[in-house]
Order: structure tokens, then sequence, then C-alpha cells
């Protein structure tokens, strides 16, 4: 009896001083009027050094949903699923579908969190889509090039689609063309994520599904973004209690999670 009163008694206490420590680690998260900053104020360094972030990638290329290649980070796959979960997205759109594993991590999450959202996913070509994603009946696949974006997404379609969004670009083509395009249909609280600009990502898939090496590749699209965050001041601003959950920047999106204000 006492034995067991003790044990329950250092549970308690263990999860007493888990529960402190969390809080306080809680403290430090950045509350709702200081999360949002100013791409300026923000150094393209991240918390993932070169060695950290090459064995990270082994396992991102390893990583599936379901059996199906999804080429996220273990970092960005966390970021996600409290983004969902907080943001409830109406709608979440991706450019770069590829096998569909990132579709139906999505769909999947929304679905676990009893959420009525849509999946629209793109590609410039869905041959490479498995065929279990196909039947997922909350995903849309759409195919076209992003370099056509007015075709792809046209307005009627995005007058359509209810808010807040989700826009994740996976493509790293037309980046600029991208922002401008989807920006006009962006209302307050509705977020653009740009993947893989940390310093370190230099290769990316083509569009028939094979790997073209750019040594610049991360920092060109993260060019992009400051240009575009410095022509719309103050429009979409970088959300740093996503950003810097895992240390500044820790993540490949670096400063890649954007609030429309
Ligand atoms: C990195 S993969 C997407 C990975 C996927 N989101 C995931 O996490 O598993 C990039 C995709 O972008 C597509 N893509 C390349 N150029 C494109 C273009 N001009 N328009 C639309 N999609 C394009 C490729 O076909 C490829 O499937």
């Amino acid at each position: 009896m006492e034995q067991e009163a003790n044990k329950s008694n250092s549970a308690s206490s263990f999860y007493d001083s888990f529960k402190d420590a969390r809080d306080k680690l809680k403290n430090e998260v950045p509350d709702d009027r200081s999360r949002y900053v100013r791409m300026e104020t923000r150094e393209d360094k991240s918390a993932i050094t070169g060695e950290a972030f090459q064995a990270i990638k082994k396992g991102k290329c390893l990583t599936e949903w379901q059996g199906i290649i999804m080429w996220k980070d273990p970092l960005s796959i966390t970021i996600y699923q409290s983004m969902l979960w907080e943001l409830k997205p109406a709608t979440i759109i991706e450019i770069g579908a590829f096998r569909g594993g990132s579709a139906l991590w999505l769909a999947d999450h929304v679905t676990t969190f009893g959420l009525k959202s849509r999946v629209i996913s793109s590609d410039i070509d869905l041959s490479n889509l498995d065929p279990k994603v196909k039947q997922n009946d909350i995903i849309t696949f759409i195919q076209g090039d992003i370099y056509k974006i007015d075709e792809v997404f046209p307005e009627s379609l995005l007058e359509s689609l209810p808010h807040p969004w989700m826009i994740i670009e996976d493509s790293h083509e037309n980046v600029a063309g991208q922002l401008e395009y989807f920006y006009k249909y962006m209302v307050t609280g509705d977020y653009f994520v740009a993947e893989d600009t940390h310093h370190d990502t230099i290769a990316e898939s083509s569009a028939d599904g094979g790997l073209i090496h750019k040594p610049n590749w991360g920092p060109e699209k993260m060019k992009v973004l400051r240009e575009f965050c410095k022509k719309h001041p103050g429009d979409l601003l970088v959300d740093t209690r996503y950003n810097d959950m895992f240390g500044y920047n820790g993540t490949w999106n670096m400063n890649g999670f954007l609030r429309k204000m």
C-alpha cells in the first residue's frame, strides 16, 4: 500500500516538475503580439548547422506516409501539425504534389482533427502520383505548370475556396509569380509557406521526379521572399512561433512561415 502511494507520489512529482519546466518554456514562446515580425529583421541563419542538416537530410529523403514518399524534414512536420491545429485551415493549397504523400499526410491530419478542410494539390506532372492518393475524397489534384498560375488556379476557383488558407510552396518554380498572384486573393490570417529556403538546400526534384543540383538553391529562394516582402512592407510577416519552434529557423523552411496581416 505504502509502496503504491510512494509510486504515485513520485509519478506526480515527475509530472509536476515536467509541467514546471514546460510552463517556463511556454513563457518563452512569442505571444500573439510579438510573434509576427518583418522579414528585414530576420537573419539568414539557422539552428540547424551544416552537419546536422546533412544528417537529417538522409532521413528526410527516406520519410514516407502510408508507404508513400513525403519529402518533409521532421522538424517541419511537427511545425505543420501545430499549425494545422491552430489555424484550422479551410483550404490547403499545395504546389508540388510529386507522389502525393504530403497531400495525403495533410488530408489525414485534418480528418483526424475533425476539420472540414479541402486539400488542393497541383503539379506539372501528376503521372508520379501513387494510386492510393487518388482515392482520397478530400484531395483534389490539378495538373498544370505553375508558370501559368492563372490557368492552374483561375480566379473563379480561388474565389470559391473558403479561408483561412494554408498555401505550401514546394515546387520551387515561379515563386515570385506565385507570391504576387496568391497574395491578391489571400486575406488576413492566411499563410504562405515557402519550403526549402535553408541555405544548405542544394538539390530538389525536377518535373520528372529526378534531382537537379543547384548549389545556391535555398539562398535564391530566400532572396525571392525578401524581395517580395520589401515590395509589400508589413503585409506578409514571418511567424516566429513556427519558424523558431526548434531554435532560430530550426526548419528547412528558413523564414518561410509567412502570415498575411
Ligand atoms: C519537391 S517535389 C514535391 C514534394 C511533395 N510536396 C512532398 O512533400 O512529398 C516538387 C514537385 O514540383 C513539381 N514541379 C516542378 N516544376 C513545376 C512547375 N513548373 N509547375 C508545377 N509543378 C512543378 C515536380 O513535378 C515535383 O513533383
